[in-house]
């Protein structure tokens, strides 16, 4: 068997010696819908079974010599729509945390054969708050040999978000982490809270983008472009002060900056 994945990773894929390969989603917010395929060659053969496991357990079943073609077999809160399943694919509805592991998908040839395949992948499902990463700096402005301060907090999540920083588009590493537990139920989310520092050389804009991802399939990001730091004096002249010269730095999340423009102005 190998495994692989493809271009988006979205999907993990399995292939084997007959073109039998599934696709789950590798991950999935809790709630939402799980399309998992299963593909198969069966050259001159026929179809005898497709069978779903969620671990060992069988929770679907397609038989196309059998009316109906399809059967479910009760599995915790395993919920089928049968309407959407079939002989190449098992739609699950309202996916709960609990059904986050293994899943297979054995095909059968008819008589004479017999011949089977299983194919494995694995789904996470993530329990996570909609929203953006919180991106703070010290500072709104900066000069060459400062040292730029950031912290990032993810949205709070089960599993935690990974962190990733951009600096002018150049990967910066996961920086310092830790994890913060938010809400205490039967399962509690984390933030996940990254702080990085960076050597300013060279002058120019700054854009610092922080990626908040979970499996690199769930994420959003923030970004916050800062302003060089360079002499104000053009816009003291101005009549009310707060035009081209004064630095507007801005992000996607609007709160997060708090400009001290004016106070250096006095
Ligand atoms: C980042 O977080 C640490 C720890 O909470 C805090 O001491 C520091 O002031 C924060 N820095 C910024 C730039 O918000
Ligand atoms: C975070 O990154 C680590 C290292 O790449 C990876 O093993 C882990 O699965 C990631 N966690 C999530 C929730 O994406």
């Amino acid at each position: 068997m190998w495994w692989w994945i493809i271009g988006t990773s979205v999907v993990g894929v399995v292939t084997c010696l007959k073109d039998v390969f599934i696709e789950v989603p590798i991950a999935i917010k809790e709630g939402s819908t799980a399309v998992m395929r299963c593909e198969y060659d069966l050259e001159q053969e026929t179809l005898y079974t497709v069978k779903w496991y969620k671990g060992r357990q069988e929770f679907f079943r397609y038989v196309p010599k059998e009316l109906p073609h399809t059967r479910v077999f009760p599995l915790a809160t395993i919920n089928v729509d049968v309407s959407e399943s079939g002989a190449n694919q098992v739609v699950l509805r309202q996916v709960t945390a609990d059904l986050d592991g293994k899943y297979r998908c054995e095909v059968s040839a008819d008589a004479p054969t017999f011949h089977t395949e299983i194919v494995a992948a694995w789904m996470h499902v993530v329990r996570t708050t909609d929203g953006k990463p919180e991106l703070q700096l010290e500072k709104s402005q900066y000069t060459i040999g400062e040292k730029l301060r950031a912290n990032c907090s993810s949205p709070p999540s089960n599993p935690p978000a990974n962190i990733t920083w951009f600096i002018n588009d150049k990967e910066m590493g996961n920086g310092k982490v830790y994890r913060i537990p938010t809400v205490r139920s039967s399962t509690p989310l984390y933030k996940s809270v990254s702080s990085i520092e960076y050597d300013v050389l060279s002058s120019g804009k700054i854009k610092v983008r922080c990626q908040s991802d979970i499996y690199r399939v769930i994420g959003s990001e923030t970004q916050v472009m800062l302003d060089e730091d360079k002499p104000r004096l053009a816009s003291i002249l101005q009549p009310h002060g707060h035009s081209s010269g004064l630095k507007e730095a801005y992000s996607f999340q609007s709160m997060v900056l708090t400009l001290i423009v004016l106070a250096v102005l006095r």
